[in-house]
């Protein structure tokens, strides 16, 4: 991707050009081909399967199934991004955001040409990309606008190792795709477009390993993860609430040594599931659901039913720091708080885990066709 000069508009932040809008279609055509700008104009893959569109009452990332790779961005509005000024840089920067996905996801508007018009439809059939963005406590109260129900900071928990270098952000943007150089190609054109509006604050990868088709993936213990999430049914209750949901992040890391050394028979007690199939225990003759393992602590049941749709990914930051970047979806991130102090109090697993980082985002409804994102809240 090449640097484009960004013009400076009178509050002060900067509007990149057109031009930078349609360097979000090449950086992804470019990722995912492995091929150079000068090799751009080959004929498109074999479609995959079906793209996600952006376009929509809700944003994509949340209930779509999900896709190997993950990219998590945090930002920070810049100081001099406050108030009525400071709503008229966040809208701008939205607006080009939801142009740059609309054009590339859903080939919306005049493509620049027809060449990279497919070569769009392939990048986006293979490899499956989404952008998910929230917004943080702070930021309404920074721009003075009205703060959607329910947003404030997750209360400390006892446990908690909190890094700020991994903690916190005024906007959260979740990127998932089944190529990690898309996620990251479309980071980048997204951050530059963002101008000097949004600085970033903190970014953290994630994947799951190859699972076949119709599988749970593996977690970071190597258990089936995800067999208990919520039904589409359930998601209409629990998970999104008007269009919107939110988003609760926490970059857990785990002690596999340690765990490792358990066996597999204690693993499984710890946990509360048998580790090749994701099979509850307490189901064959001598078996009891141990009342110490994490699903037991994090049952539904214990909280009226309540449920949050967990759509985590394993992270990696060298031998000494691996684990879970848990990504859950949720209507009231209360109950997040409530699991995470039950848990953290009585699970087992909680041994072996620590919490290093955390973020709470409320997930805008989607753009609607003719809407930029955020258009409610920065009315
Ligand atoms: C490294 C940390 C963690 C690991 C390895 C882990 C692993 C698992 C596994 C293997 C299951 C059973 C299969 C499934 O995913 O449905 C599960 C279930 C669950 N976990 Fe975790 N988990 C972790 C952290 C958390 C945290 C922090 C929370 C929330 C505070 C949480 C909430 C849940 C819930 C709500 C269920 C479903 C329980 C049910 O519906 O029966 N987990 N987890």
């Amino acid at each position: 991707m090449t640097a484009h000069a960004a013009s400076p508009t009178p509050d002060g932040t900067s509007t990149p050009a057109r031009r930078d809008v349609l360097t979000l279609a090449a950086a992804l055509s470019a990722a995912a081909s492995g091929c150079t700008a000068e090799s751009r104009s080959r004929p498109p893959a074999a479609a995959g399967p079906p793209a996600f569109r952006f376009r929509g009452p809700r944003q994509a990332g949340v209930t779509t199934p999900q896709q190997s790779a993950a990219l998590v961005t945090a930002y920070d509005l810049a100081p001099a991004v406050r108030g009525a000024g400071g709503v008229r840089a966040l809208r701008e920067v939205f607006g080009r955001w939801t142009r740059a996905l609309a054009e590339t996801l859903d080939g919306e508007l005049p493509p620049p040409s027809p060449v990279r018009t497919k070569e769009l439809e392939g990048v986006a059939g293979k490899s499956r990309l989404t952008a998910t963005v929230g917004i943080g406590p702070r930021l309404p109260q920074l721009l003075c606008v009205a703060a959607p129900r329910g947003l404030r900071e997750l209360p400390p928990f006892p446990d908690d190792r909190l890094d700020p270098a991994y903690s916190g952000g005024d906007l959260v943007l979740q990127l998932c795709a089944d190529d990690p150089r898309v996620t990251r190609a479309a980071a980048s054109a997204l951050t530059r477009l963002a101008g000097d509006t949004l600085r970033p604050r903190w970014r953290q990868t994630g994947f799951v390993p190859p699972t076949p088709a119709g599988q749970a993936p593996s977690d970071r213990l190597g258990f089936k993860y995800g067999t208990e999430n919520p039904t589409p049914e359930e998601c209409e209750r629990w998970v999104w609430s008007n269009d919107a949901t939110f988003l609760v992040v926490r970059r857990i890391h785990v002690d596999m040594t340690e765990f490792a050394r358990l066996g597999t028979r204690r693993q499984e007690e710890v946990v509360g599931r048998v580790r090749a199939s994701g099979a509850p225990l307490g189901h064959g003759h001598d078996d009891v659901i141990p009342p110490r393992s994490h699903v037991r602590a994090a049952s539904p049941p214990l909280d009226a039913g309540a449920r949050m749709l967990r759509r985590s990914y394993r992270y990696d930051a060298g031998p000494d720091d691996r684990g879970l970047l848990f990504l859950a979806f949720i209507r009231d991130p209360a109950l997040f708080a409530r699991v995470q102090r039950r848990t953290a109090a009585t699970d087992e697993l909680s041994r072996f885990t620590e919490h290093r980082g955390s973020a709470v985002a409320y997930v805008l409804p989607g753009a609607l066709p003719g809407e930029d994102l955020g258009a409610r809240l920065l009315a």
